[in-house]
């Protein structure tokens, strides 16, 4: 139903994504992504990079006076760093293949830079680094964005809280001086942290996803869209982890009625056989810490195989305080697909109109 590409460089010109399979119909500006990029891009825990993008978002077709095509969503946001780096970015102007200055022979642990060298036959590091870097996700942001906006016309929210960050558990939702100062402590080591977040997707119907097939399970379909997100290393669906030790009678959530079903509690997070059941979706994501270091790990030199230290690139300490909205869009996208596949999928006001039936049938 839904799906969208996204390309660009880390320190190249632009970003760029394409949205296929958005209805008719939907208001769409680019003040409703631009709120979600700048949550992204500011927050605690931040190197340098955050002085310098600001992310701006152009829509760049698919969208004719504020109202959606059904034509592809084309969006772009530009680079105001590559000016910097254009050099680097830029073909050699002579065209040949001589060895640029600039190259990286020292790949750190924990990112895609020896198995993406040895992968695609890369002398230079630097091929690797652009694509595989976490700048990409401004683009899942912005097409979460429309996924988002869409899923409000039916009054699904997302949201998403700080649970913890290296070994500080937050007690309230999202404590930004309690934040910074476990990262400014990490920063003072030249260390990194990760940690837990946990988003919540509200007046979700039930019935959407799937019990019929492996691949349709809309558990199995949100566990890899927030997995593929960069530094994810574990997902949690409700209270999956903690019930994995309890016994079957502290854990399934009894069903109750009051002019439609119910549950009292909520440990299954929404999601039971693949298939949606009314309550919210809670998912939790564990993000490993920064892989950058700035006291790097030791590492071996791709060409001579001698022993060295890994690059020191421009860096975040924690990718924690503003990854949250990251994941908000990947569920925004995977709901939004499923809407659509049972709802229809041209026009809004028709989509509409599906749904209505559909929750007085439930309901
Ligand atoms: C929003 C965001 C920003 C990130 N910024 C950095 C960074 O500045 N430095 C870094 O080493 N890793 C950063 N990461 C994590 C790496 O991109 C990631 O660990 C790396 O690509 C390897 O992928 P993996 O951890 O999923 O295996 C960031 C991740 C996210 C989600």
């Amino acid at each position: 139903m839904l799906r969208f590409l996204t390309a660009g460089e880390s320190h190249g010109s632009t970003e760029i994504a394409i949205l296929e399979g958005m209805p008719a119909g939907l208001y769409l500006t680019t003040e409703d992504i631009q709120k979600d990029l700048d949550k992204r891009r500011a927050s605690a825990g931040r190197g340098g990079r955050g002085l310098i993008e600001k992310d701006q978002v152009k829509i760049l077709s698919g969208v004719r006076h504020g109202l959606t095509l059904g034509s592809p969503v084309a969006l772009l946001v530009e680079n105001l760093d590559f000016p910097n780096w254009i050099d680097i970015m830029s073909s050699h102007p002579s065209g040949d293949m001589k060895r640029h200055p600039s190259e990286i022979t020292n790949p750190r642990p924990g990112h895609a830079d020896l198995a993406g060298a040895i992968k695609y036959g890369f002398s230079d590091i630097r091929n690797v680094i652009e694509r595989a870097s976490a700048r990409e996700t401004i683009m899942r942001v912005a097409v979460g964005s429309i996924c988002r906006k869409f899923l409000l016309e039916f009054d699904i929210q997302i949201n998403s809280r700080i649970l913890q960050i290296g070994k500080v558990h937050l007690l309230k939702s999202l404590n930004y001086k309690q934040m910074e100062e476990v990262i400014m402590e990490a920063r003072k080591r030249k260390d990194t942290l990760g940690g837990v977040i946990e988003i919540t997707a509200q007046n979700v119907p039930a019935g959407l996803g799937s019990y019929v097939h492996w691949d349709r399970k809309l558990d199995g379909k949100i566990a890899r869209a927030l997995m593929s997100i960069p530094s994810v290393k574990a997902v949690e669906i409700g209270d999956g982890v903690k019930n994995s030790g309890k016994f079957g009678s502290e854990v399934h959530d009894v069903i109750s009625y009051d002019k439609k079903f119910f549950r009292q509690t909520n440990r299954a997070g929404g999601l039971e056989g693949g298939v949606t059941n009314g309550e919210d979706i809670i998912c939790r994501v564990y993000h490993k810490p920064i892989s950058t270091l700035g006291n790097p790990l030791k590492t071996v030199n791709l060409k001579t195989h001698k022993p060295e230290t890994a690059l020191i690139e421009r860096s975040d300490i924690c990718v924690v305080p503003r990854a949250g909205v990251i994941s908000e869009s990947m569920i925004a996208f995977v709901l939004a697909d499923a809407f659509l596949e049972k709802f229809g999928s041209d026009a809004l006001s028709d989509i509409k109109r599906n749904y209505r039936f559909y929750l007085d049938r439930i309901n």
